[in-house]
Parts: structure tokens; C-alpha cells; sequence
């Protein structure tokens, strides 16, 4: 401490902020991954804009066929793990369905119990322009909201599947409407799913916010993909829009099988792998 000021710290990391995040529109490109664990977290810290706690956990790590089942309380657990894996990045999380769709006030204690209690700095919802007047309930009292538009796989019951969006004829309009009432109501950013490429970039030009895309287009502001897609640990169907920097599901499987053989055929465990008892020094 030098005087009277303010504690000298050196090297230390501060945490990416909300304005971080819309400074980057028209700077630079937004890099975004969803992951959901501590050391994940750990490992994508320093390379990544923004980690998403997504709801997707429940597919990829609980085996669930939607998202529709995955509750408050996981996504606060998973959120809490990441945030204390993370030091630079901005942490997201998702509402999960059921918590916010009803009431601006039901999506308000949602999106407390989430921050309060993970020190995370923000939520995603998905929806368009129905959801804005909840969007502007949050960001009014003090919660970042990233919104979510294009395929919405809360809405897998009514859409019947998890095609690409915008690609009828009239389908692109209501799309970008839905995009200007969210940043309308206050959205930092906007999430735009698996949606017509000409759509996406439609959005990305006319918002202010940053348009961060999943399966959307090369000129949004930003890209976001699962991290478990991303280095190969999916399965076997890959979506077009991902690309996999990595094939660890072979890795963990050679591995595994590797580990398997050697306990079975008594290669493993050596006795270098054991545990000795100590020497005592003889009595004189
Ligand atoms: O839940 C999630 O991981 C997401 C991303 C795919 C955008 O919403």
C-alpha cells in the first residue's frame, strides 16, 4: 500500500464486465463457449469473452432427451462450480424453463437466487418479443440480461423439432422483430440459434448490442458452441455448425481401454505405484 491509496496489486485478473461485452460490437469478434464444470472452466478462462452455463447441461452431462427437466437448483450448482473456476471470463447462466416465463416477478426471484448465490453476472432467456417486458423487469433492477432468439430448445414442444429457423419465407421478419423488442427492453447481447445465415446477419447489422451466433452466421459480432462439441465428446450426430478442434471421446475411450487390459493382464498396478511401509530407526 503506497500511503493513503488504494491497495497496489500486481498481475491480478480482473473479471470481464457487462460493458466489456457491448464494447466489443464492431471491435472485435466475441468468443464464447457454454461449459459447466470448474475444471472446465479453469481450462477455457483465459481464451474465451464469455463461459455460458447453458441449460444444454442437461443433455450432455444428465443424459436428459430436452432441456425441459433441468431445475433452478442445478443451474446453480454447475454455475457456482464455473464461477470458481474462472477468474477473467463473464460468467452467463441460463434460466431454465419453468423459471421465468410466467411472471417479470417469477423471472426476478429466479434471477436473484442464480446471482446471489453463484456470483455469476448475468442470465439468458429465451424468447422474442413476448419476453420483453420481463427483459425490461430485470435489467431495470439490476440484472444483465442476454436473450435468446432463433431455435429455442425450451420450445421443442412447439416447434416439433430442433430445425434450422428463418428459412420460410416469412419466418425471417417476426425473427428480427423479436431481436429489436429485446434490445428495446434492454438486453446487453443477444444468443441467435441455428437460424437462416442472411436473417442473422440481417440482425447483426441493424442491433446495436453485440449478436453472438450458434449456427447462425460468419458476421454476427460473435460465436458461441458447447464445449464438449467443440473437442469431440458429443455424439456420434455432429451438426453442421459445430466444429470439432479435437476428438477426446476416442482419447478417453483408448484410455479407458488401455487402463482396462493392464488391470486385467496384471500390468497394472506396478509396485511403483504402491505404497511402502515406513522404515523405523533402530533402537541403540
Ligand atoms: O444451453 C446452451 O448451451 C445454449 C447455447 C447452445 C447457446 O443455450
Amino acid at each position: 500500500m503506497i500511503d493513503n491509496q488504494i491497495p497496489v496489486t500486481v498481475n491480478q485478473k480482473i473479471r470481464k464486465t457487462v460493458l466489456y461485452i457491448r464494447k466489443k460490437k464492431g471491435i472485435e469478434k466475441l468468443v464464447a463457449l457454454a461449459a459447466y464444470t470448474a475444471p472446465m472452466a479453469k481450462k477455457i478462462d483465459q481464451y474465451v469473452d464469455m463461459i455460458l452455463v447453458g441449460d444444454s447441461l442437461g443433455m450432455v452431462l444428465y443424459g436428459l432427451s430436452s432441456t425441459l427437466p433441468v431445475t433452478l437448483d442445478m443451474m446453480i450448482m454447475h454455475a457456482s462450480a464455473v464461477v470458481r473456476g474462472s477468474s477473467e471470463a463473464f460468467v452467463v447462466v441460463d434460466l431454465p424453463f419453468g423459471s421465468y416465463q410466467k411472471s417479470p416477478g417469477e423471472a426476478f426471484q429466479a434471477a436473484v437466487q442464480i446471482l446471489s448465490h453463484t456470483g455469476a453476472q448475468a442470465v439468458k432467456l429465451e424468447g422474442g418479443s413476448e419476453m420483453a417486458e420481463t427483459v425490461y423487469f430485470l435489467t431495470q433492477r439490476g440484472i444483465p440480461v442476454l436473450g435468446h432468439i432463433g431455435l429455442m430448445p425450451q420450445k421443442i414442444n412447439i416447434f416439433g423439432n430442433y430445425g434450422v429457423q428463418g428459412i420460410q419465407h416469412n419466418d425471417g421478419q417476426k425473427i428480427l422483430d423479436d431481436a429489436i423488442s429485446l434490445e428495446t427492453a434492454g438486453a446487453f447481447s443477444l444468443v441467435i440459434e441455428c437460424t437462416a445465415e442472411r436473417i442473422s446477419q440481417k440482425i447483426t447489422n441493424t442491433l446495436s448490442i453485440p449478436v453472438v451466433g450458434i449456427g447462425a452466421s460468419p458476421f454476427c459480432d460473435g460465436q458461441i458452441l458447447v464445449l464438449s462439441d467443440i473437442l469431440g465428446m458429443g455424439g456420434d450426430q455432429v451438426p453442421r455448425f459445430v466444429k470439432q478442434y479435437a476428438h477426446l471421446g476416442n482419447e478417453i475411450e483408448r484410455a479407458v481401454s488401455d487402463y482396462a487390459n493392464e488391470v486385467r493382464n496384471g500390468e497394472f498396478p506396478k509396485l511403483e505405484n504402491c505404497y511402502d511401509i515406513k522404515k523405523t530407526k533402530e533402537k541403540s
